[in-house]
This record gives structure tokens, C-alpha cells and sequence, in this order.
């Protein structure tokens, strides 16, 4: 195939330079396994699961004849007023994954309806509870939690906010960020121990500033993801989970890119033994093959829900999309998560992980404008400094240079990360890892 078997004239692309991609295409036609290949031809790893959605690797069988087998069953049907078997099936086995009494499952289609989920349900609980004076927000600098206005009112990252700033929900504040460049920046295997705590400045001025009494919800990343990969401090969200049990917050913690592998267990809270009033999730949930959300929602915001008084006949939640529970959606999760279940892949990303981690820590300390290496779960990062007067150009630059040499590597800014799927071996972290280092040295 060549470039002029497609034309490029009318797909606009997200988060893309759209001007530059025209005259250096990168487009793929098929993938298996670990690796895409090009229109012309090319191999090339797939070291960001594509965008942190492949935890089971490219174009598995089981998942292709779940999705075939659902459609030639029950295609669709609309999720109001009606459901489908394999909804209700796919709830069960996510809720069954999900910490504690987090046994409700939303569906959506993707993380950023997730974000607004999760926050209008926040809303409507407090609402049902005679708290609707509850109607603020606090999220944390440099936060991601998609593009949707809920969402992207909560989040940090400047680059996804200036040009939308109008039309920001009203009552949003905004937590530190939770890395220290200086005294962290290089971080493997672990959450770093911090002398200071960057909790105080929420319970000593954000708090008291709009009144407890006031916030509906916290939300966090419990790795900043989005933004390169940026590891709290130890204890960070326990003691958050302290806070807001303490103030009758609720805490959403969304798990977008961390949940169902990533972080070498069902999902990071796990990890950090914290179970969180919401847990948004997508991605990995489907291999990324269908779109897939949703939100895990505790026991007692459904049992306040369904108990407020109303009659029996109302909508409690007036809330849901045309495809939420979407029939095959559902069968893809379902036969994704068995997958994972049965080839022991959230194991695998644990300890593929730490190859990972030691493979930057060695591979990339000492190497030119090198100023952070942060590694946990499968996922690992490599801060540059930026170029004078051109911040992003050296990540971007370094970024097409691993893809002509057959690396998919995810840029955010002069940031490099690598968070392979699953089944990754050794050969191609190697790979992945020389080939960045590569470019690195290349563009110093
Ligand atoms: C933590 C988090 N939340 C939400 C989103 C948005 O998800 P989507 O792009 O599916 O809307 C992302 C996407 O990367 C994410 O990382």
C-alpha cells in the first residue's frame, strides 16, 4: 500500500499536529501481537499499548470471536429502561475485580464520560442525602481526566484548559502537584518519601477556604498519568482517603490508565490499599478494541440513590449515554478480562515492570538533557529539558524519531514514556529502551 491508496483530506486528528502529520504520515493497517505495521510496510513496537489500552497485546483471538459471537446474538439494544445478559455479566466480573464495597457499575463509553459521570453522580448523591449545598470540586494540577467540560474543569494540564477556560464548571479549586524535581527526580520502583507533606495546603487553605461542609468530591489520578507518568508520595492517597472521610467527601479515584493491569494488580488502589467512594476506569477494561467505561460506585452512594423518596416508577439518576452497556462492548470486556485471568498478565506486568524500570534507570541516567527518570508498574518515563523558547519540540522531535525506527513511544510534552502491554518480553523492552536512547543522544 502507498500513501496514495488513502487520502488524508478529510480525518481531523486529536491531540495531533495535524499540518506536520500530512507531510510524515504514520499510519498503520494491521497489528498482532507487539507490533503495528505501516501502510509501506514498516514493523513497529507498540511500547504505549497504544495509548495505554493493549494490556493483552494486539489482535487476540478470544476477544475477536467474543465480539463476533455477541454480534451475531444480540447486536445492540438500547441501554434505557432495557439491558442486555452481557451487561449485566460484565458489571459482575469488573465489580468483582474493583476493592471493597465498590459494586455498582455505570457504563460509559470512554474515561472522559467517566470524569463526568463520576462527578454529576457526586452532585445527585449529596443532593439525595439533603447536602446539595455540596457543589464543590477539587482535582490537582497537572491532573488529566479527559476532554469533556466536567472533566477538563478538574484537570490540571494547562495545554488541554487555555483555550477552553469560559465554560469551566464554576466551583473548582485545585491541589499541588505531587512531584518534587529536585529532591525526586529519579524515582524506581517505588512512591518516593517525602520530608514535607503536600496534603497540608489542602487542609490548611484550600478546605478551609471554600468549607468542607461545601465539597462534593475529590478527584486524583493515583499516578498522574497523562501528564508523564508522575509518582505521589508515599501515603498520599490514604491520607487523602483520610481527609475526606474526615469532611464527608466523596473520593474519586480514576483509574483510566492504571486500573486492570497496569500497575501489576486489579487496580492501583489495591496497591495503596485504599478503596475510594468512585473508581473510574476504560481502556484496558475492552484491549482497547471497543470503547469501554464506566464507573465503580460504592454501596451506600447506590443505597442513598435508590432510597431517596421518590416513587417507584422515577429514574433515580438522570444520567446515561445511547451506548452505555453496549451488548458487545460488554462481550469484549468479559472476554478480555478472562484473558487476563487466565494468562496471569496482571503477574506479568509486575514483573515486567521492574525489567522496565531497571532497563531506564540504567539505560538512561547520565544520557544528554536527562533531568527525571520515574518508573512504577509497567510504565516509565524520561524527563528532558526542554529547548529554550520551544517547549515540547526536543519530546516531539524524539518521539518521530523512535517511530521511523519502528518504536511507538508516547511523548507529553518533553517527556518519553514507555508502558508496554502485558505480554511484553525482555527482547523488545530492550529494543524500545535503545531505540529512545537513540534518539535522545540524537537530539541533544
Ligand atoms: C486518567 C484518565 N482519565 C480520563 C482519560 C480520558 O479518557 P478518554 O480519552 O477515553 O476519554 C484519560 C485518557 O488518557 C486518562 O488517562
Amino acid at each position: 500500500m502507498s500513501a496514495n491508496d488513502f487520502r488524508m483530506d478529510n480525518q481531523w486528528l486529536p491531540f495531533t499536529a495535524n499540518r506536520h502529520f500530512r507531510k510524515d504520515p504514520r499510519v498503520f493497517v494491521a497489528a498482532d501481537g507487539m507490533a503495528f505495521t505501516t501502510y509501506d510496510g514498516k514493523k513497529v513496537i507498540d511500547g504505549v499499548s497504544s495509548l495505554w489500552c493493549v494490556g493483552a497485546g494486539h489482535n487476540r483471538r478470544s476477544i475477536n470471536e467474543a465480539i463476533k459471537k455477541q454480534l451475531d446474538t444480540l447486536d445492540y439494544a438500547t441501554a434505557f429502561q432495557v439491558s442486555s445478559d452481557t451487561a449485566f455479566r460484565a458489571a459482575e466480573a469488573i465489580a468483582t475485580l474493583a476493592p471493597g464495597d465498590l459494586n455498582k457499575v455505570l457504563f460509559c463509553n470512554s474515561g472522559s464520560e467517566a470524569a463526568d459521570t463520576a462527578l454529576k453522580l457526586a452532585l445527585a448523591y449529596h443532593r439525595a442525602r439533603g447536602e446539595g449545598h455540596r457543589t464543590v470540586f477539587i482535582g490537582r494540577e497537572k491532573g488529566y481526566h479527559g476532554v469533556n467540560f466536567g472533566g477538563m474543569s478538574v484537570g490540571g494540564i494547562p495545554g488541554n484548559r487555555k483555550a477552553f477556560g469560559a465554560t469551566f464548571l464554576p466551583r473548582v479549586d485545585h491541589m499541588r502537584f505531587i512531584h518534587d524535581p529536585v529532591k525526586h527526580p529519579y524515582i524506581h520502583g517505588e512512591f518516593p518519601l517525602w520530608d514535607e507533606d503536600p496534603l497540608i495546603e489542602l487542609e490548611q487553605r484550600i478546605l478551609p477556604l471554600h468549607d468542607p461542609s461545601n465539597v462534593a468530591a475529590i478527584i486524583v489520578e493515583p499516578i498522574a498519568g497523562s501528564a508523564g507518568w508522575y509518582i505521589p508520595p508515599k501515603g498520599y492517597l490514604q491520607k487523602l482517603r483520610a481527609i475526606c472521610d474526615q469532611h464527608g467527601i466523596l473520593l474519586i479515584v480514576d483509574e483510566v490508565i492504571t486500573g486492570f493491569g497496569r500497575m501489576g494488580a486489579n487496580f492501583a488502589c489495591d496497591l495503596l490499599g485504599v478503596v475510594p467512594d468512585m473508581l473510574n476506569f476504560a481502556k484496558c477494561v475492552t484491549n482497547g478494541v471497543i470503547p469501554l467505561g464506566g464507573v465503580i460506585v460504592r454501596d451506600k452512594i447506590y443505597d442513598t440513590m435508590m432510597n431517596a423518596p421518590a416513587p417507584e416508577h422515577a429514574v433515580e439518576f438522570f444520567h446515561g449515554y445511547t451506548y452505555s452497556g453496549h451488548p458487545v462492548a460488554c462481550a469484549a470486556a468479559l472476554a478480555t478480562l478472562d484473558v487476563y485471568q487466565r494468562e496471569g498478565l496482571f503477574a506479568r506486568a509486575d514483573q515486567m515492570g521492574k525489567v522496565l524500570g531497571d532497563a531506564f534507570h540504567s539505560t538512561f541516567k547520565g544520557l544528554p538533557n536527562v533531568i527525571g527518570i520515574r518508573s512504577l508498574g509497567l510504565a516509565a518515563a524520561v524527563e528532558l529539558a526542554p529547548i529554550a523558547g520551544a517547549p515540547g519540540k526536543r519530546g516531539y522531535d524524539i518521539f518521530l524519531d523512535c517511530f521511523h525506527k519502528g518504536a511507538l513511544v508516547r511523548p507529553a510534552g518533553d517527556v518519553l514514556v514507555i508502558a508496554p502491554p502485558y505480554i511484553v518480553e525482555s527482547s523488545h523492552i530492550d529494543t524500545l529502551v535503545n531505540t529512545l536512547a537513540d534518539a535522545i543522544r540524537a537530539h541533544a
